[in-house]
């Protein structure tokens, strides 16, 4: 058995031999060749590499949108693919915020519905009506602070992509999670628009002490944060 590599009691999150394969007709092609990673509570880590090295997929795995083939992910005390179904989703609403790089909005929803479908998941539809108002009230109040008291009954097709991630970052927020992870969240934005989201992101990681697995290639941006973590092939390096 190869040895496990020790948690650390101030790690947040933890992934151990991380092997994530995909069937592709009659091939198997592993894009994670046995990943460890951790992030420790209130640290902003950066995760870089080449298009193609796997970022994306250790990310899904490690936010427990995407089962790994082997390996673990413990996440605040739990062995989260060991979960049940519903326990799982319900860890990973409440503990981790996500921010896309396509925004991943729900095209048919205004800005502040945007915002609220954590605290919809999260809730029971007589719970949730309860505390409709105080949710509504919040999610508003994020909106404004992001600068969009203009747009908060806007869909985001109305809306401009800066705009957007702006809608996606109050929904990441929502629930106060304990881990942001953001998939190239300035991928699709204009180098202005870009660093004004950024800045955003990275105030509110400041001022709320979350973590924040980011995955960027921008190596100026990547000097900002506390450790670059840096992926090539489906592994560490
Ligand atoms: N669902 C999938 N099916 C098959 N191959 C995939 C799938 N998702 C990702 N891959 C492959 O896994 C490798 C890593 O992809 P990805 O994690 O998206 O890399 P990155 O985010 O670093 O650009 C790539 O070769 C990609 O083609
Ligand atoms: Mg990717």
């Amino acid at each position: 058995m190869p040895k496990v590599r020790p948690v650390a009691t101030d790690s947040l999150i933890a992934a151990r031999g991380i092997v994530k394969s995909f069937q592709i007709a009659d091939r198997t092609l592993e894009v994670l060749h046995g990943v460890d990673l951790d992030v420790k509570r209130g640290e902003l880590v950066a995760l870089m590499g080449a298009s193609g090295a796997g970022k994306s997929t250790l990310i899904q795995v490690m936010g427990l949108l995407d089962r790994p083939t082997s390996g673990k992910v413990l996440l605040d005390g739990s062995d989260a693919w060991e979960l049940p179904l519903a326990e799982r989703a319900a860890l990973r609403n409440r503990a981790i915020g996500f921010v896309f790089q396509f925004y991943h909005l729900l095209p048919e929803l205004n800005a502040v519905e945007n915002v609220l479908l954590p605290a919809m998941i999260g809730n029971s539809w007589s719970g949730y009506k309860q505390r409709a108002k105080e949710f509504k009230d919040r999610a508003r109040g994020m909106l404004v602070k992001f600068g969009l008291e203009q747009r908060l009954d806007h869909r985001p097709a109305q809306l401009s992509g800066g705009e957007r991630q702006r809608v996606a970052i109050a929904r990441a927020l929502f629930l106060d999670p304990k881990m942001i992870i953001a998939d190239e969240p300035t991928g699709n934005l204009d180098s202005a628009t870009g660093e004004r989201v950024l800045e955003l992101l990275l105030t509110e990681q400041h001022e709320r002490g979350v973590s924040l697995l980011l995955v960027t290639h921008d190596e100026r941006l990547a000097a900002h944060c506390q450790r670059i973590v840096r992926m090539e092939d489906g592994r560490v390096v």
